[in-house]
């Protein structure tokens, strides 16, 4: 056993105090005196039906309830994944085999010699029956204005924008990277590109040109798409200034496309190319390449414990069954339905609940432009009543900050639309989950807190699909999907048995949805995901089974934080930190943060010799971090320190750390084996004077 499980314990026994509500209301006893029993939201919990959930089981008298479902999926995963598969993708030809490989091997392959294409997928296969259906509604960040697209609109777009692509020289296989705001250009872009075979990498238009530049490089992209200025909470943000920056440095880029978000002119250069204008002559016709089922649709970039971000890629044929099925039975979505989640779409969620679930459902789906706090806490409640909206996805921290602004804000807005109110990227505590179920939903609602990864291509526990009236329990995602075997393991790569337990959460048998590799470098794939317990996949995080088989997470295990439910390693703030002239060496960790789930803490030490204030040097090096990665990786605090602890062998004890920056100064534990144990009582006085 090569086993590397890292910094095991830093979450586990629910020390992240946004849990420990939940948990200790959980261990009184309680757990079953609690638990909400939905039966009677009449129609949003019900039976498994196989006439209309799952028509592919409807011959299958085992099939009744959900448990039987599951049970089935993980016992004959290439049963239910194949019927799945062939009813609900479109394909051009039939695959032979459904799935070959395994984690030990570190290649898995579904649905191969099959070929089909995404767009045609997400749009075509729905044209000539519902082609006037609303595919996306447009939230611009303007309060008040929306915008609608019908499917064939938005085939034209698709159609147009693929067109230039391939004239501009995009072949199959090559990588455009996508720096837009969230729009149905951006939506149209993505999908064009699907359809021409080429692979999309979208990065966050809240990121830096230089976190930009590195990820154009590290995919080799040669095409950039963007826009003259993105508008967020009503201030501009100049895109496709930081796109010239960064493209200085990326030699491999050849052509820039700039849409025009508002009417304010940017200057262009040789490589730019005015996308609204070439658009104009482009023919809404294009021709559709048809992808092998492995082929990589796109990448993404995400923050790992150590390095650089790395490229998550995802297949056609997998990733797009398991987004289009979690997307129909996670939130039991139906037809006509509008689904309003608004992460961005330069987040994985944006990809498979914005874009690949909602579309190739032929559902309609939001692109939220703008903030939830602009121009007030009630925006997202006053576009609900404005747009009907049947479904929510959020993040929690959203609803911890909005819960904080009072309940008029919501209340003042006619909510009865909502059916479904769902959630993602960081644990929902108790207090939000309250919020969110009493007065978001007046009760009606059931919560969906979903949990996913990035690697996982779409939503992996949430406590629906379930039987009728099962309960959901305040705190957790609690059930497993099916195709999804969860298993907890401990620090030796054991498996922890039993129906209670707590351990490293792994999923011990492959499904379509999961990433294949690490963009040009599948070694690092596969020593973070699949060798740390052999046989499983790792995820990173560490987890608590409670009675009934129950899952709540309880947070990352290693150096990765969650900051609003957006994943920063730790790595990377310390490499910012420390191109700065002055700085010797930085550690960087988490502390618990009422709003932002995470806060980050930086810890600098100081060459000698340097002539700046430190007042100066922190304005410094928070524009030093905005510029590298983007103002979402802005500490919290910056605490100057001669020194950092470490052990006698010279690692940095970053336990320490983080205890002291989460006030716990009675949990340090024995610092007279540390190099310099005087080290601690400075920084312990040194963070009670900064808070
Ligand atoms: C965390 C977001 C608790 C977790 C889709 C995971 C959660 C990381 C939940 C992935 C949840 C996501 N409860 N923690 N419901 N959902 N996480 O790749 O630590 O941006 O590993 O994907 O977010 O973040 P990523």
């Amino acid at each position: 056993l090569s086993l590397v499980l890292p910094n095991f314990g830093k979450y586990l026994s629910s020390n992240n105090p946004l849990l420990n509500c939940t948990t200790s209301y959980m261990r009184t006893g309680q757990s079953s005196a609690r638990p909400l029993c939905l039966s009677h939201c009449g129609l949003s919990s019900r039976n498994i039906s196989t006439t209309t959930d799952y028509p592919e089981f409807k011959d299958l008298e085992e099939i009744k309830t959900h448990d039987n479902l599951y049970k089935f999926s993980i016992n004959k995963p290439e049963v239910f994944w194949s019927r799945l598969a062939r009813s609900r993708l479109t394909w051009s030809k039939d695959f032979t085999h459904v799935m070959k490989g395994d984690f030990l091997q570190g290649k898995m392959e579904w649905f191969t010699g099959g070929t089909l294409n995404a767009s045609v997928n997400c749009i075509d296969r729905h044209l000539k029956t519902h082609g006037d259906k609303v595919a996306l509604i447009w939230e611009r960040d303007e309060p008040g204005t929306h915008s609608v697209y019908t499917y064939r609109k938005l085939s034209e777009m698709v159609g147009k924008i693929g067109n230039l692509l391939l004239k501009s020289g995009v072949k199959p296989g090559d990588r455009v990277a996508i720096y837009l705001p969230k729009s149905p250009t951006a939506v149209a872009t993505m999908l064009a590109c699907a359809r021409i075979g080429a692979i999309h990498s979208v990065v966050f238009a809240g990121f830096s040109a230089d976190a930009l530049a590195g990820r154009i490089n590290d995919a080799q992209a040669e095409t950039v798409v963007t826009a003259n200025q993105a508008v967020r909470g009503g201030k501009l943000i100049e895109l496709k200034k930081m796109v010239d920056s960064a493209v200085t440095r990326c030699p491999c880029v050849k052509r820039v496309l700039v849409y025009n978000r508002t009417e304010a002119k940017v200057p262009m250069g040789k490589l730019d190319i005015d996308m609204t204008k070439a658009t104009l002559g482009e023919s809404t016709d294009c021709p559709v390449v048809q992808r092998a089922s492995e082929d990589t649709l796109f990448m993404l970039y995400t923050s790992g414990s150590t390095g650089s971000p790395k490229g998550i890629t995802h297949s056609t044929a997998g990733y797009l069954l398991y987004s289009n099925v979690t997307f129909k039975h996670v939130f039991d979505y139906r037809d006509g339905e509008k689904f309003g989640c608004v992460a961005d779409i330069g987040w994985i969620t944006g990809h498979s609940y914005v874009l690949y679930g909602p579309l190739s459902n032929g559902g309609t789906t939001l692109l939220f432009e703008s903030t939830p706090v602009y121009p007030n806490a009630g925006r997202y409640w006053e576009m609900v009543e404005r747009l009907k909206l049947d479904h929510i996805y959020l993040a929690p921290t959203s609803l911890r900050l909005l819960l904080k602004s009072g309940d008029e804000f919501v209340k003042k807005y006619d909510r009865s639309s909502l059916r479904k109110l769902g959630c993602v990227g960081e644990p929902l505590n108790h207090e939000a989950w309250e919020w969110y179920y009493n007065v978001v939903g007046e009760r009606r609602c059931d919560i969906i807190d979903t949990w996913w990864q990035t690697e996982t291509g779409g939503v992996c526990i949430s406590p629906r699909p379930s039987e009728l009236g099962a309960e959901i329990i305040p705190g957790m995602p609690m059930r497993a999907m099916p195709g999804i075997k969860l298993g907890l393991y401990d620090s030796e790569g054991k498996e922890v048995k039993g129906e209670t337990g707590e351990g490293a959460l792994c999923i011990c048998q492959p499904w379509p949805g999961m990433a294949r590799t690490i963009y040009n470098d599948h070694d690092r794939f596969l020593k973070t995901y699949l060798k740390p317990v052999p046989g499983v996949y790792y995820t990173g995080d560490g987890a608590h089974r409670h009675k009934g088989g129950y899952y709540q997470i309880t947070g990352r295990m290693d150096d990765v934080l969650n900051v609003s439910g957006h994943r920063l390693g730790t790595a990377e703030i310390e490499d910012a930190l420390d191109d700065h002239p002055d700085v010797a060496e930085s550690a960087v960790v988490g502390f618990p943060h009422d709003i932002k789930g995470e806060g980050i803490y930086a810890y600098v030490v100081l060459k000698d010799g340097r002539t700046l204030t430190k007042k100066e040097l922190e304005k410094q090096l928070k524009a030093l971090i905005k510029s590298k990665i983007g103002g979402l990786a802005l500490p919290e605090i910056i605490l100057f320190t001669p020194s950092l602890p470490r052990t006698r062998s010279g690692k940095i004890m970053r336990r320490i750390l983080r205890k002291v920056a989460s006030n716990k100064f009675d949990e340090l534990g024995d610092t007279t084996t540390l190099s310099e144990p005087e080290v601690v009582d400075f920084i312990v006085k040194k963070h009670k004077e900064l808070t």
